[in-house]
């Protein structure tokens, strides 16, 4: 267990961005960080897991400790549920393709999320009708000034639309270490609602689903919309879909009758940002090597050698350009790193 100098971190972020961290090192258990942290008191750290939802705009100066815990235990199993232990390091889409081979069933709309499970419960990960916090049970982190563990349960989380605690009150105080999840065994309660899923079940002919059907249509819409980090840099949406009181929307649908909306609640509604982007002219633009995707203005890509300011800088411009021409504040998903 060495740490390493000056270690380019491109490999370690889905946008590709090539920073370098002044001190580095990959841990593959949880005594192994508890030594680093141990016997690092003094030197700022930046803890990564799947490097999904980061975008780095310049060297790291500190210690960045990559986590690369693995393992996926049965912690309990009951009539209808299991609880299951994932690590911290293992790669979400993995942990999902184990849940279908052993038919278990919450996390089939969840499929194909970049990132790994130690990071879901920081942004509460969603996908068309399903959020982490649905399956979530509890999850295990250290108290990075005690090195003490914790049990965080569900309640104690305060999760809501790509928000935790971890993102929030704890930012930078706790390493989530264990995710434990309740899955089902069997009455998946299958939720194909979410816009596009019925139609391509339709298309495949499939009108009795199971989980791994649900994934699969899944998994073919996200590979038509959103691109592949493994061959275009990118960190997904980039921005949050907003919310707006009905009175807001209302105003808004007079100058702009075709904008889309979902009802969060009887007073609330959320616009998608990939909408807004697109009408203020961004969707497919493209600035040298890096821009908007083509298929979907809500995600921010590097086409390769872009540097993070210049994704932060159109992230910037985008925010400008909506709240000039819509009066609504795109607020980021992907997390800033200026320094550590
Ligand atoms: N739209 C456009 N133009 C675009 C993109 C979207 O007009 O370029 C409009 C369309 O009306 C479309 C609607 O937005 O019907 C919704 O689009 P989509 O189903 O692609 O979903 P989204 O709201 O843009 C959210 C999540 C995604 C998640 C999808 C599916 C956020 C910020 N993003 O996107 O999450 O995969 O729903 O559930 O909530 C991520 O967080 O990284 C991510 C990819």
């Amino acid at each position: 267990m060495i740490i390493q100098e000056n270690i380019s971190l491109k490999p370690y972020n889905t946008f590709g961005i090539d920073v370098n961290a002044k001190y580095f090192i990959s841990v593959s258990s949880i005594s192994e960080l508890q030594h680093v942290l141990v016997n690092n008191k003094g030197i700022k750290k930046l803890i990564i897991g799947g490097g999904s939802n980061i975008l780095f705009t310049e060297d790291i100066e500190g210690l960045v400790i990559h986590l690369n815990t693995k393992g996926i235990k049965l912690r309990s199993t009951g009539d209808t549920t299991v609880v299951v232990s994932v690590a911290a390091g293992e790669n979400w889409h993995d942990f999902v393709l184990w849940s279908l081979k052993n038919d278990f069933g919450g996390v089939e709309n969840l499929s194909l999320i970049p990132g790994n499970v130690g990071t879901a419960p920081i942004q509460n990960i969603g996908a068309y009708g399903v959020e982490l916090k649905d399956i979530f049970d509890s999850c295990e982190a250290i108290d990075l000034a005690t090195g003490n563990i914790k049990t965080f349960l569900k309640s104690e989380c305060d999760f809501g639309y790509r928000e935790s605690i971890f993102k929030n009150k704890l930012k930078n105080k706790y390493i989530i270490l264990n995710v434990n999840l309740r899955l089902s065994i069997d009455n998946h309660g299958i939720k194909t609602n979410y816009g596009t899923i019925s139609n391509e079940l339709q298309k495949n002919n499939i009108t009795n689903p199971t989980i791994q059907d649900v994934s699969e249509a899944i998994i073919n819409i996200r590979t038509s919309k959103l691109p592949d980090p493994k061959l275009i840099g990118n960190s997904g949406s980039f921005f949050k879909n907003p919310v707006v009181s009905k009175e807001t929307f209302k105003l808004l649908k007079l100058n702009f009758s075709d904008i889309p909306s979902y009802e969060v609640s009887n007073k609330l509604v959320k616009i998608p940002a990939g909408w807004l982007i697109e009408k203020a002219g961004f969707k497919g633009k493209r600035f040298g090597s890096y821009g908007v995707h083509r298929k979907q203005a809500l995600v921010l890509v590097n086409y390769g050698g872009a540097k993070g300011n210049d994704i932060k800088n159109l992230a910037y411009l985008i925010q400008d350009t909506i709240l000039k021409i819509f009066r609504i504040s795109l607020e980021l998903e992907v997390n800033i790193i200026e320094t550590i």
